[in-house]
This record gives C-alpha cells, sequence and structure tokens, in this order.
C-alpha cells in the first residue's frame, strides 16, 4: 500500500499535532486489507486479541469486551453497533502494511491499528484521544465530525465505561469514502458514525508517552538496580539552633541524590530504547518451537533465505558512533559494530531482509540473526 500523491514533508510542518485534516484517497489503488468476517473471527479467539463492542441501545449506550461467542455476530442485534478490536496490525500481515505509508513519523511513535466495523449508526461517540491519530476510511461510509482540542476540563457524559463528551460542536463535517483518511491530533473531539452498514475504519494510531509514565518507569528501573547502602549520609553535620528544621544543605543534597541518579543521559537513552520496544501485549510469545542456533543460521543465510520482521515486533535503534548502534527489539538490546551494525540498520529500515554474501559470513550479523528468529522477532520467509 502506498500514496500517489502526499506532500509528507508538508504535512509535519503544516498539519502534524496542530489541526486535524481530511485527506481524500491519497492511495495509488485502495483496497480494503480486511474482510469483516476476519475481524469477527479475531474478535472471538480467546487470548491475546483485544476487543469491545458498543452498542447504541433505546435505553444508552452499552459496552462490553471480548472475547465474543461467534453466534453474536451470527445474529446481531437491530440496534446499531461498532466492533473494535486493537492492535489487528500484529495479527495480519494485510493491515500491518498499511502502516508504510505513514513511517514519515518514527517507528517508535507508532503505537498499533485498531480496525472498527460499524452496522449504520454506529460508533463509539463523540470522545477525544490522547494520541494523534490516521482514520482511513476501509470499506463502506463514515460521516466523521471534528470539533475544538478538548482537555482535562471539558465535561463528559456520565457514563461507567466510556469517557464521551457532553457538549460537542462540530468545526469540520465530512462523509468519509473508501480510501479517504481524518487526520485528528491528541485531544481534538472527533465523532465518527456508520452511514449505511459494513463500514469499517482502521486507526494508525500513534504513542507518545506521558511524563508521569516516563519518571515512573525510568525510576523504577533504576531504583531496581541501586544498593540498600548507597543513601543519605551526613559526616559533616552541623549542629542546628533548632533540630525541628530540615535545613537547606540537606534537602539539596537529597535533591541531588535523586537529580544525579536520574541525569544520567545516555543510560537513559539505552533504558528508553528497551523501554520502548517492550511487545504491547506480554503474553503474545512468537518463539519458534526450538532454537535456531548459529549454525542452522549460517547455512540458511548461505542459501540466500530471506527474513523477515513480525508484524507484532517492535525495531528501533540509536547511534552510538558512526560504526556502532545499539539495536532495540522487544524490550531485547543488542550492541552491534561493523556489519552488525549495518544489518541493525537494514532491519530496522523495514521490509523482507536478504543478507548480501558479504554480510552472511560474519558471524555477528549469524549470532545476531539467531538471536532474533530466536526470540520471535524475526522469522524466514515461507518458500512460495
Ligand atoms: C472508530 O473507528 O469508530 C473509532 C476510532 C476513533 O475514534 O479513534
Ligand atoms: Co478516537
Amino acid at each position: 500500500m502506498q500514496f500517489a500523491d502526499f506532500d509528507s514533508a508538508a504535512f509535519l510542518q503544516n498539519t502534524w499535532q496542530k489541526r486535524p485534516l481530511l485527506i481524500r484517497n491519497p492511495w495509488t489503488a485502495w483496497a480494503n486489507p480486511l474482510e469483516p468476517d476476519e475481524l469477527a473471527g479475531l474478535a472471538c479467539e480467546e487470548a491475546g486479541v483485544e476487543s469491545r463492542l458498543i452498542t447504541r441501545r433505546p435505553d444508552g449506550i452499552v459496552l462490553e469486551n471480548g472475547p465474543f461467542p461467534e453466534a453474536r455476530f451470527a445474529q446481531p442485534e437491530a440496534a446499531p453497533w461498532t466492533l473494535l478490536v486493537q492492535a489487528v496490525d500484529h495479527h495480519v500481515p494485510e493491515v500491518a502494511a498499511l502502516i508504510a505509508p505513514f513511517r514519515f513519523v518514527p517507528d517508535w511513535r507508532i503505537d498499533d491499528v485498531m480496525v472498527s466495523y460499524a452496522t449504520d449508526g454506529g460508533g463509539v461517540g463523540a470522545h477525544f484521544d490522547q494520541y494523534d491519530v490516521f482514520l482511513v476510511q476501509g470499506l463502506g461510509r463514515r460521516r466523521w465530525r471534528v470539533g475544538p482540542r478538548c482537555d482535562e476540563a471539558t465535561e463528559l457524559l456520565p457514563h461507567e465505561d466510556l469517557r464521551l463528551l457532553a457538549e460537542f460542536e462540530a468545526t469540520g463535517d465530512w462523509v468519509l469514502e473508501p480510501g479517504d483518511i481524518l487526520y485528528v491530533p491528541p485531544g481534538f473531539a472527533h465523532d465518527g458514525v456508520a452511514v449505511g452498514d459494513d463500514c469499517m475504519t482502521y486507526s494508525i494510531g500513534f504513542r507518545a508517552p506521558s511524563r508521569a509514565d516516563l519518571v515512573e518507569s525510568w525510576s523504577a528501573h533504576l531504583a531496581d538496580a541501586m544498593r540498600e547502602d548507597d543513601r543519605y549520609s551526613d559526616a559533616d553535620l552541623a549542629l542546628q539552633a533548632n533540630p525541628g528544621e530540615i535545613t537547606p544543605e540537606a534537602l539539596a543534597r537529597l535533591h541531588a541524590l535523586v537529580v544525579e541518579a536520574v541525569a544520567d543521559g545516555a543510560a537513559f537513552s539505552r533504558w528508553f530504547g528497551a523501554y520502548n520496544s517492550l511487545p504491547k501485549y506480554a503474553d503474545a510469545d512468537w518463539r519458534p518451537e526450538a532454537p535456531i542456533g548459529l549454525r542452522a543460521m549460517q547455512t540458511c543465510l548461505a542459501d540466500g533465505c530471506e527474513l523477515s520482521r513480525n508484524s507484532a515486533s517492535r525495531f528501533a535503534f540509536i547511534r552510538q558512533s558512526e560504526q556502532a548502534v545499539c539495536l532495540f527489539v522487544d524490550g531485547q538490546s543488542f550492541d552491534c559494530t561493523g556489519d552488525a551494525a549495518t544489518l541493525a540498520e537494514r532491519i530496522c529500515a523495514g521490509g523482507t531482509l536478504l543478507v548480501e554474501p558479504r554480510l552472511a559470513v560474519s558471524v555477528p550479523v549469524a549470532s545476531l540473526l539467531a538471536a532474533l528468529v530466536d526470540q520471535g522477532s524475526l522469522a524466514f520467509e515461507e518458500a512460495e
């Protein structure tokens, strides 16, 4: 899937994180990548798939969480409803392929692709999200209205499970056809209602860590490695006039204990790379039945086998020098130099991976690839 006509540099400059934008079918040839039945099938799976069903019954909006029994979709109810399935890109490579044209935003900012299916009049209701989203109309039609930027003070409807807006005044109102895209930055009110049945929308969602999550997770990581005897000390304690005072000197020393620990930029970078690449669904295990091992990997590489990235895996790197990178894959870090660094960058660039003979004979290259296959992040392409 690719765009025929889209100026990503202009988009970043004028639109990204600034204002909503309707983009009329920019694809070379739009083809809906998933059938409604396949989506329903995912929502019926017992493990590893997060799904929700929202029904607009006359007596109120009802939210139910999956998995759902198959009968639920065989005889659906008459009231408008919508099914939402999270991280479909992890399970369906054709849906993962939808992300490629949006990679003008770096991979570490990408979260997942949620897919919704709605019957006529179905939708989640007016709301705002904390994240940027591209809403790609896949099948059928949906009327989208967007409103102003909301914040913590914006009034919500009383509802146990849903954060719906009490008031919504649209500043934009469009009907999207297959292939059309609506970009919504964080915080902007939006409301999408299916126009007719068989309405499918693909939400390419981004992530932006909250300061609270960063501080909490980074400091928890640091604290794990700290020693019991690494603590406040005051061998130079001076007599104070009032023993009830916590003196500025004591406070400065206490504050320094914290600030010095969290201020290590190089350690933060390594931690963040690994943290951000953690699998979103910790219970998903894509490892092969038996580890491949270095020898078998070398044979496969010599035979010219191609490798591809697991759609559910997260890859990123940070550059340490011209010759060295640190590669992060699914929560693990790999220090790579020379040929292995070249390969790490190539893996992160995406696409299938055919390792040329010059690199294939390198032991660091083969051991990096074996480690990634063994942890389920890379797999050999199935022979045609
Ligand atoms: C939907 O696909 O119906 C909802 C997507 C969203 O509003 O974020
Ligand atoms: Co939304």
